[in-house]
């Protein structure tokens, strides 16, 4: 994780924090204190302006809305999740949340390809549950029923399969996974090219990390819904598939497009009543796609392959892509009013 890239942003809210701190006389106990699970920080003891309502978005804090405090955000690999849970983490840390993390402190994942056991986790102080999760897991809906504070809303963040495979291909220099690879790639071609002409083949020589979190985190077939939770036995039944998005569908409220980042953070902080300094984000840590060094040119047929061998990922992507085209459409002019601004005041913090 790379927390050093916080810093501005942590120093600006504490900036933040400290002018708010003087300009209002903050009172000691409140009802917001007692409600949540930890006691105390200067932000949770007041209440903070927000810029817009849930729904409407009108400009008056009257009659506003609450800031929901319980939410997992399942991690999903290669989607600038890491951004997002910067945010998340950050949220965390300003309402004094009991925020999930794992027992082992190198670690960003939380369990083991879906199984969390108790050990894997550093326990909740006690025995409460968790407010908020951040961290890379397989989303196990049973399981985060267990951890988490019932009233918790689960949000993830998608990605162009294909374009998510490409960025894992070269962050996790795959090529070096799969042997033959680098032979049958030609020089300055992207080897994502070679592995879309006969994937099945490939996943055949791929071999695994030595090192169990890594052997998670190096995923190459349908990774978004494995990570929220599909089987893999399941990844070429389309009637289990379908069962499975409509099931992330039901669990989940919210669902981002990592290609509209601005437009979902906007969203989110719409439904959670959050306040637009909530959703601040460290852009320039967002990966463009013109650093990529190879050339990759995906032909037809690579293509058609990319989308058999993930059909899953293909339909999960775009039910969610679908779905959250017609949700911001009905958030109505104003939303993208505050995007626009949004933008400006995100951009100019860095
Ligand atoms: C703090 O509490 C006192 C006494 O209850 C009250 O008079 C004062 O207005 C409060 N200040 C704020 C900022 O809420
Ligand atoms: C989900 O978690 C439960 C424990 O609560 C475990 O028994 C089960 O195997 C997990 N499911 C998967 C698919 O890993
Ligand atoms: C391919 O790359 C290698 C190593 O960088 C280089 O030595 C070789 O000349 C290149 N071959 C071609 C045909 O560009
Ligand atoms: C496909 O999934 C459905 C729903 O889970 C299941 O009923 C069916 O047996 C599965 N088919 C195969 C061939 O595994």
């Amino acid at each position: 994780m790379q927390y050093s890239r916080l810093s501005p942003v942590f120093v600006l809210l504490l900036m933040l924090s400290i002018a708010l701190y003087y300009n209002v006389q903050v009172n000691a106990t409140t009802d917001a204190q007692q409600k949540l699970p930890k006691t105390g920080n200067l932000v949770s003891n007041f209440k903070v302006p927000k810029a817009s309502d849930s729904k409407k978005a009108p400009k008056s804090t009257k009659g506003g809305c609450q800031p929901h405090l319980n939410v997992a955000f399942l991690k999903v690999h290669k989607c600038a999740s890491t951004t997002v849970s910067h945010v998340i983490f950050r949220f965390g840390h300003e309402h004094d949340l009991l925020v999930a993390l794992p027992a082992k402190t190198d670690c960003d994942i939380i369990g083991h390809f879906g199984v969390i056991r108790d050990e894997d986790y550093e326990p909740p102080p006690g025995g409460r549950r968790w407010n908020l999760f951040t961290h890379h897991a397989m989303y196990n809906r049973s399981r985060f029923r267990q951890l988490m504070d019932p009233d918790t809303r689960y949000i993830t963040i998608l990605r162009d399969p294909l374009q998510r495979l490409q960025s894992a291909f070269q962050y996790h220099k795959f090529e070096t996974r799969f042997p033959g690879m680098k032979k049958e790639t030609a020089n300055g071609t992207a080897y994502i090219t070679t592995y879309l002409k006969k994937p099945s083949f490939w996943d055949l020589q791929f071999i695994p990390h030595e090192n169990i979190i890594d052997r998670e985190n190096f995923c190459f077939r349908n990774c978004m819904s494995r990570d929220l939770g599909l089987q893999k036995k399941d990844y070429d039944n389309h009637t289990a598939v379908q069962a499975f998005v409509q099931g992330i569908e039901n669990d989940f409220t919210t669902v981002m497009i990592m290609e509209y980042l601005p437009e979902s953070l906007v969203l989110l902080k719409r439904r959670m009543c959050w306040t637009l300094r909530d959703i601040l984000y460290d852009s320039s840590s967002w990966v463009k796609k013109s650093t990529y060094s190879l050339q990759s040119v995906f032909t037809r047929e690579m293509v058609e392959n990319f989308e058999r061998h993930n059909h899953a990922d293909v339909v999960l992507y775009a039910r969610f892509k679908e779905l959250f085209l017609k949700q911001i459409k009905e958030e109505g002019v104003g939303f993208k009013e505050e995007v626009k601004h949004f933008k400006r005041v995100n951009d100019k913090e860095k």
